[in-house]
């Protein structure tokens, strides 16, 4: 199917810029994410025939995702680029964190797309490319934020072997967006966590802009190279680092504020 787009995560973030860069771009569109009245209202933002579902679904719940991959399959085929973006963040203290959050991290995280990615790629017609929507998290171990972390480090090296094992076909693309402004980041209180964080319409551009451009590989110039880099090049001297600054990572992932209303199950 030629220029269709399933986006997981669509309703909020940096999913609805994505699925607003590529209706720009003509991409007739697929839009995944839990809240319903949220998904209608960004399929209102895209012109009426670029829209070809919303698929209200909780990846929490197996079998809502085989239902999704069955009614895609059977009402539109396999789309032309899959993007796999939603993700959830369970940040703070590691032994506070319920059985529910370990087991919602790595399934809506690591699971789920790895299972889609399977579901569409093992067709007769597979997309011709997969966007992984990634972070920094998955490039240095972030304590304190660690089942956020852990999952998208597994997605990241997920992707990096599909990316060989496919050779191209489909594209397997890695995106690392930088700090950015959306609900997952919005328990972070501006004062303590004094990072500056990114428009989510910009960032979704330029992972699109860059996918368009050919690029398997899209990251953002900001503070975040800094760590990931003393990791790659001296992983065991970064720990120890971080070990010494346990008590202001803490105080730096603590979430300030409960989750946005929406987000509460
Ligand atoms: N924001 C950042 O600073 C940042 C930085 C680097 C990477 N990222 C990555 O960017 C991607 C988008 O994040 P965002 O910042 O745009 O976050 P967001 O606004 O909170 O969006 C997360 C999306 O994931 C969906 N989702 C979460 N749990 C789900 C579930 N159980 N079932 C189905 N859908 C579920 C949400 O759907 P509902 O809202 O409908 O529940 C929402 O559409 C994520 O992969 C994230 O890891 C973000």
């Amino acid at each position: 199917m030629a220029n269709t787009a399933l986006i997981t995560g669509a309703s909020s973030g940096i999913g609805r810029g994505i699925a607003l860069a590529l209706a720009r771009r003509g991409y007739r569109l697929l839009l995944v994410g839990r809240d319903k009245p949220r998904l209608k209202a960004v399929a209102a933002e895209i012109p009426p025939e670029l829209m070809n579902g919303i698929y209200s679904v909780d990846f929490f719940v197996p079998s809502d995702l085989s239902r999704l991959v069955d009614s895609v399959l059977t009402e539109h085929g396999v789309p032309s680029l899959l993007v796999n973006n939603a993700a959830t963040m369970p940040a703070g203290d590691f032994v506070e964190r319920s059985i529910t959050e370990i087991e919602e991290a790595f399934c809506v995280n690591l699971l789920v797309p790895a299972v889609l990615t399977q579901r569409f790629c093992s067709t007769t017609t597979p997309p011709e490319g997969v966007i992984f929507v990634l972070s920094t998290a998955a490039q240095f171990p972030q304590p304190y934020n660690s089942l956020y972390s852990a999952s998208k480090s597994g997605l990241r090296v997920l992707a990096e072997s599909l990316q060989i094992e496919f050779g191209g076909k489909p594209r397997v693309c890695l995106a690392y967006p930088p700090v950015t402004a959306t609900p997952m980041t919005a328990r972070f209180e501006s004062g303590r966590f004094p990072f500056h964080k990114a428009d989510p319409l910009k960032v979704a551009e330029w992972i699109v802009v860059s996918y368009e451009a050919g690029q398997d590989e899209i990251s953002w110039f900001d503070w975040e190279v800094i760590p990931k880099l003393f990791y790659r090049t001296a992983p065991r001297l970064m720990r120890s680092f971080m070990k010494s600054r346990r008590s202001a990572l803490q105080q730096l992932f603590r979430p300030s504020k409960p989750d946005h209303p929406w987000k509460k199950r």
